[in-house]
């Protein structure tokens, strides 16, 4: 068998899920459709490491109708919406990925994915391109991709540290991804996890927010939109002066940690949350993370603090803190808008994933060229994609004038 699934009966409404994604991705179906009589990934193996959602659904289609020979894994053991592998699974696709997984059999899928012996790799976090290293088994590999800023962070390590051994395209780089994907995406569906995962009222709490990156930037918007209070703690000085002039609270944790009412972590940095601030938290206090990585919130100094768990519903896990408090953590500290949400709305991943296959493309037409390193996406490709976006919501813009360019481009009019 070509993959491994938890619920093959549940296909047809993988398919339907797959569908209304479809409909609101017009960058990349119509870029496929210029495309489709060229094949240019005929032939070509691919391996992707990214979370099975139903946007996910209409890449590996995509892919597949280009003409790629594909197998694919989840990139987080509680991402994969089962619906959707089992609609991938039974059109024919090796899937290798389930809702639930053990850290084991989520390496167990990664590695049969990279059974294929890809020639390129798709990946989300970069823990395939780090396998694909460890196995040492890269004869066949022209290059990958990274979605996301942790993946990148971790390729650029491996680039400085002379580990990296095959040519990255860093999609999350990229203006079109990071600025929309990271901000808007995330901004929006971390909060859509956290109230279907609780159903609490985001108006007149206060919502901490640690990092005020792009994730961080979106996630605080957006609670200052539903009526929040938003406090942000920060590593870095200048990302603190930006949020403090966007109009936020700013606080270092230790004293966030005793106000905040809703923690969410986006930092991609590990220990943020830990157990000298639970023991400050208030009572009922709720901690998400959108990170990443499960690392953000300590979560085994959570459980070592704890006298009592108990499971609230299928994402809420209670944590009673020996004096007596009560803390409510989310998705078991994954992310917390591909845990108990469905991850990004379509129309921002159909601009990610657009970088993807161009991405590929370009991995493609210069194989074997490119040495071993992490290399940022063109302008022009942003453009493309930006230009194709607009297009398809009907939005027309300004051109230079022959003067204005001219004026933009020299420096003999002053004053
Ligand atoms: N949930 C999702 O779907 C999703 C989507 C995109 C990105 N991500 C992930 O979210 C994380 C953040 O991505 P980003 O694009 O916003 O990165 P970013 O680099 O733009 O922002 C991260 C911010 O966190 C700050 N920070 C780092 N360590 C900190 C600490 N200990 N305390 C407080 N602040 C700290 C940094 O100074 C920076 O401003 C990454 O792990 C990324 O992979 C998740």
């Amino acid at each position: 068998m070509n993959y491994r699934i938890n619920a093959p009966k549940l296909a047809e409404e993988g398919k339907r899920k797959i569908y209304w994604a479809q409909v609101h991705m017009p960058v990349l179906l119509n870029l496929k459709e210029k495309l489709l009589s060229e094949s240019p990934l005929k032939g070509v193996k691919f391996a992707g490491c990214l979370h099975v959602t139903k946007e996910t659904g209409v890449l590996i289609r995509t892919l597949r109708d280009l003409g790629a020979d594909l197998t694919w894994c989840g990139c987080n053991p509680l991402s994969t919406q089962d619906d959707v592998a089992a609609a991938l699974v039974d059109e024919g696709v090796s899937i290798y990925a389930s809702r639930g997984v053990s850290n084991e059999q989520y390496y167990d899928d990664i590695h049969s994915a990279m059974g294929i012996k890809p020639n390129v790799t798709i990946d989300d976090g970069a823990d395939l391109t780090v396998e694909m290293h460890n196995s040492g088994n890269l004869s066949e590999v022209y290059g990958g991709t990274e979605e996301t800023t942790t993946g990148v962070v971790r390729l650029r390590a491996m680039e400085k540290n002379g580990k990296l051994k095959y040519p990255i395209m860093a999609v999350n780089d990229a203006e079109t991804k990071h600025d929309f994907d990271n901000v808007y995406g995330t901004g929006q569906s971390a909060l859509d996890g956290i109230i279907r995962a609780t159903n609490i009222l985001i108006s007149g709490k206060i919502v901490v927010v640690s990092g005020y990156g792009h994730v961080g930037k979106g996630i605080a918007r957006r609670a200052a939109g539903h009526g929040a209070n938003v406090i942000i703690t920060e590593i870095d000085p200048i990302a603190a002066l930006k949020a403090k002039l966007d109009g936020y609270t700013v606080l270092p944790m230790a004293s966030a940690a005793m106000t905040g009412d809703l923690f969410i972590t986006t930092t991609g940095c590990k220990d943020v949350i830990r157990e000298e601030h639970f023991l400050k938290m208030k009572n009922g206090t709720i901690l998400a993370n959108a990170g990443h990585f499960n690392v953000e919130i300590s979560i085994d100094t959570l459980k070592s603090s704890s006298v009592k768990v108990k499971q609230i519903n299928q994402n809420t896990t209670e944590y009673e803190l020996k004096k007596g408090n009560k803390l409510y953590l989310i998705g078991e500290g994954r992310l917390v808008n591909l845990v108990a949400a469905e991850g990004h709305p379509s129309e921002v991943m159909d601009m990610s994933f657009a970088n993807q296959l161009l991405s590929a493309i370009k991995l493609i037409q210069v194989k074997g060229s490119l040495s071993p390193a992490v290399y940022n996406i063109e302008k022009t490709q942003d453009q493309q994609i930006a230009k194709a976006k607009l297009e398809s919501m009907d939005i027309n813009i300004d051109t230079l004038t022959e003067e204005q360019h001219t004026y933009l481009t020299g420096f003999s009019e002053g004053t």
